[in-house]
């Protein structure tokens, strides 16, 4: 290990990319907590391109956390119609109304209140405090699943609790101190936009003279296929 250590040069090479290629999306415009929360949920199980005018929709609908505790479910389901997973609409106004009963009307910005409400996982609330409050919380969706998988050739299935932990702990260790909201935001960019399942595009990306993946000359087989 050189005087630059390789976790700076990853973390260093990534803010560098994302800066310049980062993509432009309404979420990353706000600091409001609540916006920030309702573009996560939205995000869970929907494609960005799909999710940008629901997201503006029911922000105006919904400017605030008190609007949304207030409104009717049927009204916030109407709002969310065409989204899909309406779960994840009843679980956001069950969620608001406990924000503004127990935890004065503010999105809570630790680890321990975010996972008491219903619909936000311990990923989503990484996102939420990292983007909403610059927190160094992890984050580990999908994408980052397979960026990280892919980094250090990891070849555990990633839903499995063992495999899983130790992505947990690495997606903990990279975030740099102070920047963990474009970190974040950034590998998660990489792996929409670059670090993808089928045709990974290697040549444009960053990290790839760090990436155990490349260096294997198969990155595509990292994370291993769920086996049926
Ligand atoms: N997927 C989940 N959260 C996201 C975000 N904040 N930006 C882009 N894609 C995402």
């Amino acid at each position: 290990m050189g005087p630059i250590s390789y976790k700076a040069k990853i973390q260093t090479k990534l803010l560098r990319w994302f800066k310049k290629n980062g993509r432009d999306l309404p979420w990353r415009k706000t600091k409001d907590p609540y916006a920030i929360w309702v573009s996560e949920i939205m995000l869970q199980q929907t494609q960005v391109a799909a999710v940008i005018p629901y997201y503006q929709k029911f922000l105006r609908s919904f400017p605030t956390v008190h609007h949304l505790a207030t409104a009717t479910l049927s009204k916030v389901l109407k709002t969310w119609e065409g989204l899909g997973y309406y779960s994840r609409a009843r679980n956001l106004h069950r969620a608001s109304q406990i924000v503004t009963n127990h935890f004065g009307g503010r999105v809570p910005d630790n680890l321990r209140n975010l996972l008491s409400l219903p619909g936000i996982g311990r990923s989503t609330a990484g996102a939420i405090l990292s983007f909403a409050y610059n927190r160094e919380a992890p984050i580990l969706d999908g994408n980052v699943k397979r960026v990280l998988s892919r980094l250090f050739a990891i070849s555990g299935n990633p839903v499995r609790g063992k495999t899983e932990g130790l992505l947990w702990r690495i997606s903990e260790f990279l975030i740099p101190k102070g920047h963990s909201n474009p970190f974040n935001q950034a590998l998660m960019d990489l792996g929409s936009m670059l670090c993808t399942p089928a045709d990974p595009q290697c040549s444009h990306c960053p990290l790839r003279s760090h990436c155990k993946g490349y260096l294997s000359g198969k990155p595509e087989s990292y994370p291993p296929r769920t086996m049926r």
